[in-house]
């Protein structure tokens, strides 16, 4: 049986966390796509075009360690304004969220473009000034040197690209269910997902 849940949503507001915790708590696969896009950035910081960086990019690659630095996230954000480039990764998304078992995609343009009949959406959300503050935890506690200012001001510049580009913009499709985490932990957040979750799969 085929069951996909599409999480959208803008730069570190818990996607990651969320989608995991709910793929594991349904027995799903879970596929962050960020790392698709991070993949093909990080060759682009090493002169690879990102045409050829995405024709060429293999499932191991999603496994590189470097993947998660600021840096990358920023080059991610710009090869993912290109069509050519989307186009490239739109069919190994497909094929994974309709894997028989259930998928769990978290991303920019699941909900909407990647996945449109997927049968349940959800979009989490947090202020810019709480995204920052989690991301800048997060970054410190792997040893990357940074200051607070400066992962806010990343956040909203990659926002605002995401938001503002032409192909897949950064949207909430019309049916997801909004999930704001400003205020939430992540187990309440969590909790949130998987009673949504659940209420999609009552009425499929
Ligand atoms: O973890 P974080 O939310 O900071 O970023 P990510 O999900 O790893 O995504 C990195 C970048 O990839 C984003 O800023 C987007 O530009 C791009 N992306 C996208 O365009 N479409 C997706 N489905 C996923 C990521």
């Amino acid at each position: 049986m085929a069951f996909t849940i599409a999480i959208d949503g803008p730069a570190a507001a818990g996607k990651g966390t969320i989608s995991k915790a709910v793929a594991q708590h349904f027995g799903f696969a879970h596929l962050d796509t960020g790392l698709l896009y991070r993949a093909v950035g990080r060759r682009m910081l090493d002169g690879v075009p990102a045409l050829a960086a995405a024709r060429a990019l293999m499932a191991q690659d999603l496994d590189a360690e470097d993947l998660r630095t600021p840096a990358v996230a920023q080059a991610a954000s710009k090869v993912a304004v290109m069509p050519e480039v989307r186009a490239e990764l739109v069919d190994f998304q497909r094929a994974f969220a309709r894997r028989s078992g259930g998928a769990v995609l978290d991303g920019r343009d699941i909900g909407t473009v990647i996945c449109p009949e997927a049968e349940a959406k959800l979009f989490v959300t947090a202020s810019a000034e709480v995204r920052a503050q989690r991301r800048f935890a997060e970054l410190a506690g792997a040893g990357v040197i940074t200051s607070y200012d400066r992962v806010l001001a990343d956040v909203r510049e990659r926002d605002a690209r995401d938001m503002g580009r032409a192909e897949a913009p950064l949207r909430p499709a019309r049916d997801a269910v909004l999930i704001d985490t400003s205020e939430m932990d992540i187990d309440a957040a969590v909790a949130r997902a998987i009673d949504a979750v659940n209420l999609a799969r009552r009425s499929t």
